[in-house]
């Protein structure tokens, strides 16, 4: 029997939806990379979002539920409004400010009262190891910077974090009858948006 709502259930298969999505494209990103410090990072990376992807499966399982399939991922907005990525500073760059809005997106569902065990569980597994991917871009950015130019590399980060606020505001809007209980949250902690 199941435990959540029907709005749960379709927020829960977003979630792991997205995570497949961001396991497929930093897995090709890996395979297209020559060897190397972002190689190795980038791999374990991408096997960290298909542990995700498992792990809400497992959670909806526990939950009572099927995961719903659905169309299209928040990824695939992504690249349409920031265009596709052409360097490893613009991947990055990219990967940065998305697993950003991820981590803040778990951290705003996290605060949700009456939250169940289970989910709340399954967003702490994961955000240990979101963490984990911020703090690993930022470097492997910072050490691009004499490359690629610190002010580039801002203006790209800016660029990016502007398509990001984009596809946000385009995804909320869509599915705001769902997501309305996350929101209600983010507009009392007021300090969501970067
Ligand atoms: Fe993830
Ligand atoms: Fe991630």
């Amino acid at each position: 029997m199941s435990s959540i709502s029907e709005n749960d259930k379709w927020i829960l298969s977003f979630y792991r939806t997205s995570e497949i999505s961001g396991a497929l494209f930093f897995g090709r990103l890996a395979r297209s990379l020559a060897p190397g410090p972002i190689q190795t990072d980038l791999t374990k990376h991408f096997a960290d979002e298909s542990q995700h992807a498992w792990y809400w499966t497992r959670c909806l399982a526990n939950l009572g539920e099927e995961p719903i399939k659905l169309p299209t991922a928040y990824q695939d907005q992504y690249i349409l409004a920031a265009g596709m990525p052409t360097n490893v500073m613009e991947v990055l760059g990219i990967t940065l400010i998305f697993e950003k809005r991820v981590i803040g997106q778990y951290a705003l569902h996290g605060q949700v009262a009456n939250l169940h065990p289970e989910i709340k569980k399954t967003i702490a597994l994961i955000t240990e190891d979101e963490k984990w991917h911020i703090e690993w871009v930022t470097k492997a950015l910072k050490g691009l910077e004499k490359e690629y130019g610190e002010d580039h590399i801002h203006s790209t980060l800016k660029r990016f974090r502007e398509a990001d606020q984009e596809v946000y505001k385009q995804t909320v809007a869509e599915h705001e009858e769902r997501i309305q209980h996350i929101l209600k949250r983010q507009m009392r902690s007021g300090d969501y948006e970067r």
